[in-house]
């Protein structure tokens, strides 16, 4: 088990940052970016300016295991309904990186004052991101049937996922 230290990402990190993002991205199996995304593309989408936060997940080495980004989901009248995103170096999936940065993530919307957290889309053959979600409090509103195109197993289920805060 790695002790994971949490903190505010910085642009420096990036290049620690977009290795094991590209892979992910590239593998098409977890997100509905392009899986050709370019990495300014990715940078821009996943460096968020305040109000906006992302944080990244180190070893007491400070060497990179993952990182997330937390964001109102949307505005005006729902404005109290954030949203996170999350990767883990695959390399140092299964110990424990993504649940930190999970309760991480809720603490922080909590304290800013959401009231909901929504994933928008959770892709239904993602077991261990759909597990860990619900360990953490989140329940499975509904389920779009075949909105994600997995490489391996075709169509599946895209899950919209919430959790009170
Ligand atoms: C999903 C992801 C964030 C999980 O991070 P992680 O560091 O591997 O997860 P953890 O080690 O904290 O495991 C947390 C939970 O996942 C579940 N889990 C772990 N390994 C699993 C496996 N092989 N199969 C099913 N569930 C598993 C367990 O519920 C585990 O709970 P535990 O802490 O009680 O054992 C990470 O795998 C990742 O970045 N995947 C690619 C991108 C992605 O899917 N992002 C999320 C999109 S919604």
């Amino acid at each position: 088990m790695y002790r994971v230290l949490i903190r505010e990402a910085a642009n420096d990190d990036w290049p620690q940052i977009w290795p094991f993002m590209s892979e992910i991205i590239k593998a098409g199996e977890t997100y509905s970016y392009d899986r050709d995304m370019s990495e300014d593309e990715a940078r821009a989408v996943w460096l968020l300016d305040p109000p906006g936060r992302t944080v990244v997940a180190t070893d007491d080495d400070g060497s990179m295991l993952g990182t997330a980004k937390m964001n109102s989901n949307h505005g005006g009248g729902a404005g109290h309904v954030a949203s996170a995103s999350f990767m883990v170096d695959p390399a140092c999936a299964g110990r424990g990186v993504g649940r930190t940065l999970g309760e991480h993530v809720i603490a922080w919307a909590h304290a800013e004052g959401y009231r909901l957290m929504q994933f928008n889309a959770v892709v239904e053959s993602n077991t261990r991101a759909v597990q860990l979600w619900r360990s953490l409090g989140f329940e499975v509103l509904g389920t779009l049937p075949e909105g994600f195109h997995h490489p391996e197993h075709g169509y599946v289920g895209l899950h919209v996922m919430y959790r009170h805060l």
